[in-house]
């Protein structure tokens, strides 16, 4: 019978691989919640319905990257891309986005992209995100960035590049978007790659996006958004800079970041770094302050940002795994049972250890205690069940000392383990 995989793009993390995960997360958790952040967990299947209105028909997320399938009575579920809609539709339900307070949550975990699988890029890819509604002022997206980039400091990475921009709101960027289109018309057509033929009249900005060197360079020259901001998103965004200048928390204005979901408005932002090849974006964010009232909430203004968890991941090195206290080798059935009802006792009072469920001889037992990594080493063969003691041995220094049971967990907790 042939063996059965996981689906391409889809990965299975035994540790040490998923102990980095779970530091990133512990890191995540302590710095969001410094910045008054709750954790809020979302389904991961949503009415497909959702995430066509919250971020955008014309998009590549909503076109040709969702997992969606109809259900048992033929209503059209998708998996979550990402997890800005959907959180968006809980707060929006659960009456959490007054328009005179301020909502700050963040979440956790799996999103789903039908994208075509390379390093920094899976199907299934997990994200830390947060969003904050309610607040207008340009000092909200000042604090989601320093927070953003204090995190990532936290995970001890380096030689990142904060790049934002302003995309305009609903009434300077239609004029944008017109200059651009008049302007990219204006280029040699066959330069431009398909999709960008096609963009340039769905959603010209997503253009200025296009990895395609042909296209890049072509475009180079482009007009700059920020020079169509009108006087309001321009204030505001010089705002942003002034604030992040006077936090000390360097960034990149990049004219031609425009972010692959509709939904946002002003203040758009990646952090990217150089050392992961192609998909080198750790983490994207932005306003979407029309988003709400989008679907259906009350007009509430709101930004927020995720991180992708394995693209941090490959920016840092692996974790050593944390190294048992003991290993308990049994030699001698008939001491089973004592060392079986000993190693919980230990684990009770808090140390970390493993026994070996049948007896087996010295040598063995005493690989598998090597292969386990563990500090000592406790022995349990035919005399010291006689005697009622244990053998400890110290398995860097090869020192070994019978001491009676009882005593067990009084020497390992005062070991400087
Ligand atoms: P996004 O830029 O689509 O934004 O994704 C955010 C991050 O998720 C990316 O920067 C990247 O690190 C990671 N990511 C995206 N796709 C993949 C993939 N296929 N494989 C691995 N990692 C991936 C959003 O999702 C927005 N919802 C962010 C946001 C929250 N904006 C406002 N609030």
């Amino acid at each position: 019978m042939s063996t059965l995989t996981a689906i391409k793009g889809f990965e299975d993390r035994f540790s040490p691989e998923s102990d980095t995960f779970t530091y990133i997360e512990r890191v995540a958790r302590e710095i969001f919640f410094r910045y008054g952040y709750t954790e809020l967990r979302t389904p991961v299947l949503e009415h497909t319905e959702l995430f066509c209105r919250g971020i955008g028909t014309e998009t590549d997320v909503v076109q040709k990257e969702m997992y969606t399938f109809p259900d048992r009575k033929g209503r059209s579920l998708t998996m979550r891309p990402e997890a800005t809609a959907g959180v968006m539709r809980a707060c929006i339900e659960h009456g959490r986005c007054a328009p005179d307070a301020v909502t700050k949550v963040f979440t956790t975990g799996p999103m789903f992209r039908y994208e075509r699988p390379q390093k920094g890029r899976l199907r299934q890819f997990h994200q830390l995100n947060c969003e904050c509604l309610g607040p207008v002022e340009p000092a909200a997206d000042a604090e989601l960035l320093i927070m953003a980039m204090r995190f990532l400091t936290a995970l001890d990475l380096k030689d990142l590049s904060l790049q934002v921009n302003s995309l305009g709101c609903p009434s300077c960027r239609p004029v944008y978007r017109e200059r651009l289109h008049q302007w990219l018309c204006s280029l040699p057509q066959d330069g431009l790659c398909e999709d960008c033929r096609r963009r340039m009249e769905t959603n010209p900005l997503r253009v200025l996006d296009c990895k395609v060197p042909g296209c890049k360079e072509l475009t180079a020259d482009a007009p700059h958004i920020l020079d169509a901001n009108c006087p309001d998103c321009r204030a505001h965004f010089e705002t942003v800079l002034r604030l992040l200048e006077k936090a000390g928390v360097p960034y990149v204005v990049n004219h031609r970041l425009v972010r692959g979901l509709d939904y946002y408005v002003r203040t758009t932002f990646e952090i990217v770094s150089d050392q992961i090849g192609a998909q080198g974006t750790v983490a994207g964010g932005g306003r979407y302050d029309g988003l709400i009232s989008q679907l259906g909430g009350p007009a509430t203004p709101g930004l927020g940002f995720a991180c992708g968890m394995e693209r941090l991941a490959l920016l840092m090195p692996e974790r050593t795994p944390a190294r048992p206290d003991f290993y308990m080798a049994v030699l001698d059935e008939a001491a089973r049972d004592d060392a079986f009802l000993l190693v919980q006792k230990l684990r009770d009072a808090g140390l970390t250890g493993e026994m070996g469920f049948t007896a087996r001889s010295m040598k063995s037992s005493m690989r598998q205690a090597g292969k386990s990594g563990a500090r000592y080493a406790l022995i349990l063969g035919t005399d010291e069940f006689a005697a009622g003691t244990v053998t400890l041995k110290d398995m860097d220094s090869g020192e070994q000392t019978s001491l009676p049971q009882p005593e067990v967990l009084s020497r390992l907790s005062g070991a400087s383990l």
